[in-house]
């Protein structure tokens, strides 16, 4: 946990250091040159509201009361009351409260953008069907930095991605499907394989993200519930 906190501090001094020119349509020209963004991913832990904008179940939605009633006044959409390590995170880096990806109207995600969706895990098969699968909300970066090359150019866009900061919370929804009974059979393997099956295609993300950044990743994080589990 101290070496995790030693990380998040140390990530955290690579995206700071924004100046606050952004609404103008010169974006990145007025962006310092140690400019990095947030982008999240995984489960409820970190969901700010993209399973408001899915057709799913009510368990998997907290946009209801009495959800948010503490700091937003709302329910954002956020499981919990206040607010979520995400968003303490963007606050000590000075960035704004990220959008949820699929919230309409936000097309510059140059601070970053939240991809997590409550009740995902690693596995496509996880509550399949009601949320964002990891290997969805990958597919969200790619469109993100298609739209960043679109408005910023390759170099930009390449320089901005590897000094962003990739924060993810994923397994925990994994280990407990095999809880459920009804989504428990969909792979029968013993527990090890399916560790192992969690943890290789959580890598196959990181992996792509590897890729998509195409060099000096700046920082990547795992709050990786499934390697403490496991
Ligand atoms: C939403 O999901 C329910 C249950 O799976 C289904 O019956 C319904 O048709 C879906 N609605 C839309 C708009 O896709
Ligand atoms: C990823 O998960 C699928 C099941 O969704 C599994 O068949 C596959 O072997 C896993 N990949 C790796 C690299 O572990």
């Amino acid at each position: 946990m101290g070496g995790l906190m030693y990380l998040l501090v140390l990530c955290l001094g690579i995206i700071m250091q924004i100046n606050h020119c952004l609404s103008n349509s010169m974006i990145m020209k007025c962006l310092p040159r140690k400019h990095g963004a947030l982008f999240i991913f995984g489960d409820s832990l970190f969901d700010n509201g993209n399973n408001n904008y899915i057709n799913t179940t009510i368990g998997n939605q907290a946009n209801y009361p009495p959800y948010g009633q503490t700091f937003f006044r709302y329910p954002s959409g956020r499981f919990s009351d206040g607010r979520m390590i995400p968003d303490f995170v963007a606050e000590y880096a000075k960035l704004p409260l990220l959008p949820p990806y699929l919230h309409p109207g936000h097309p510059e995600y140059i601070y970053g953008v939240n991809f997590a969706s409550g009740g995902s895990g690693a596995l496509s098969q996880t509550s399949q069907g009601s949320v964002i699968d990891l290997k969805t909300q990958l597919s969200y970066l790619k469109r993100v930095k298609n739209l960043f090359r679109e408005k910023l150019g390759h170099e930009k866009t390449k320089e901005l991605l590897s000094k962003s900061v990739y924060l993810f919370s994923v397994g925990s929804n994994d280990y407990g499907s095999l809880l459920d009974p009804n989504s428990g059979s969909l792979l029968p393997v013993d527990h090890q394989q399916f560790v192992d099956i969690v943890i290789g295609n959580l890598t196959n993300v990181i992996k792509e993200i590897y890729d998509l950044v195409e060099e000096n990743l700046g920082c990547l994080i795992w709050v990786l519930l499934a390697a403490i589990l496991a």
